[in-house]
Parts: C-alpha cells; sequence; structure tokens
C-alpha cells in the first residue's frame, strides 16, 4: 500500500500531466489555424506523450493499491504569439514539470519508497530529453528570425515526428 502523501503527490502528478497535455493540444490548434501543419503535428504528439505519461503514473497508482482522483484540468491558454513565445512557453512548462518530478523522487526518497523512486527515474530521464529537444527547437527558431523559407523549413521538419511508444 503506497503512503498517503505519496498517493496525494502522484495524483497531483497526474493532473499536471493531464494539464500540459490540454496546453499542448491548444498550441497544436494554434499551430494549425496558422497553416503552420508541421509545427501543429509536433505538438500533437507532444499532447499524446503528455497523455501516455499522466497514464504511466495512474496505472503505477493502481498497481500499488494507490486510489486515483481525478481533478479538474484548467483550460489552455489561447493567447498564442510567435512560434518562438509558443515554443518558450512549451520550454516553462517543461521546466516547471520537471520541478514537481524532482519533489515527487525527494518525497518518495524520504518516504524510504524504493518502488517510486524507481518507477520516478525513468520521468527523470524523460524530463532532459524534453527540456533538450525544445531548447533545440528555440535555439533554430532564434536564428531563423523573421526569415519565412527557414520557418517552413522547420514546419517540414517538425512535421516527421512520429508518435509516441506507448510505455505501458
Ligand atoms: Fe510529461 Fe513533458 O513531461
Amino acid at each position: 500500500m503506497i503512503h498517503k502523501e505519496l498517493e496525494t503527490a502522484l495524483n497531483a502528478q497526474i493532473n499536471q500531466e493531464l494539464t500540459a497535455a490540454y496546453n499542448y493540444l491548444g498550441m497544436s490548434t494554434h499551430f494549425d489555424n496558422e497553416n503552420l501543419d508541421g509545427f501543429s503535428k509536433w505538438m500533437l504528439m507532444q499532447h499524446e506523450e503528455e497523455k501516455v505519461h499522466a497514464m504511466k503514473l495512474l496505472h503505477y497508482l493502481q498497481d500499488r493499491g494507490g486510489k486515483v482522483s481525478l481533478n479538474a484540468i484548467p483550460a489552455p491558454n489561447s493567447d498564442f504569439g510567435e512560434p518562438l513565445a509558443v515554443f518558450q512557453r512549451a520550454l516553462e512548462t517543461e521546466v516547471q514539470n520537471t520541478k514537481s518530478i524532482n519533489a515527487l523522487y525527494e518525497l518518495a526518497l524520504k518516504l524510504n519508497d524504493h518502488a517510486t523512486v524507481s518507477h520516478l527515474q525513468w520521468f527523470l530521464d524523460e524530463q532532459v530529453e524534453e527540456e533538450k529537444s525544445i531548447e533545440d527547437i528555440i535555439a533554430l527558431l532564434d536564428r531563423i528570425g523573421d526569415e519565412s523559407a527557414g520557418l517552413l523549413y522547420l514546419d517540414d521538419k517538425l512535421g516527421s515526428r512520429s508518435a509516441p511508444e506507448d510505455v505501458e
């Protein structure tokens, strides 16, 4: 049976992953409206990935005999700017998520819950990848500036992102 404090923190993290998923869906629809189909596809894949994260935590909590509490998911932002600003916001989301995974990890350590520590290791590694991929895109967008040829090239490149593997 999992510690109550950890159960609460895992439920909060499930909500955070689903909130991120919803935000990325908002970004995807924004890019679709802007006719940037590759950017839209990339964000849709990111949305799918966050759902996988949420489900991975949800199944883990169930496996440990915890109670899943599904709470409200806030509406995504809709005041989007240029692609660079959207990706900067995505990076903020990931940095925040890394912080909360770290806090969860520390709580599991404090409570001597080694199974949860082990489970969260995957998320820590995943966050490194997530932050890096978004930082790389931000760096490219920075270089592209107002150059539409560069933007279209990146749009094409991001459109080739494939769906995440279902890790469960
Ligand atoms: Fe689920 Fe983007 O971290």
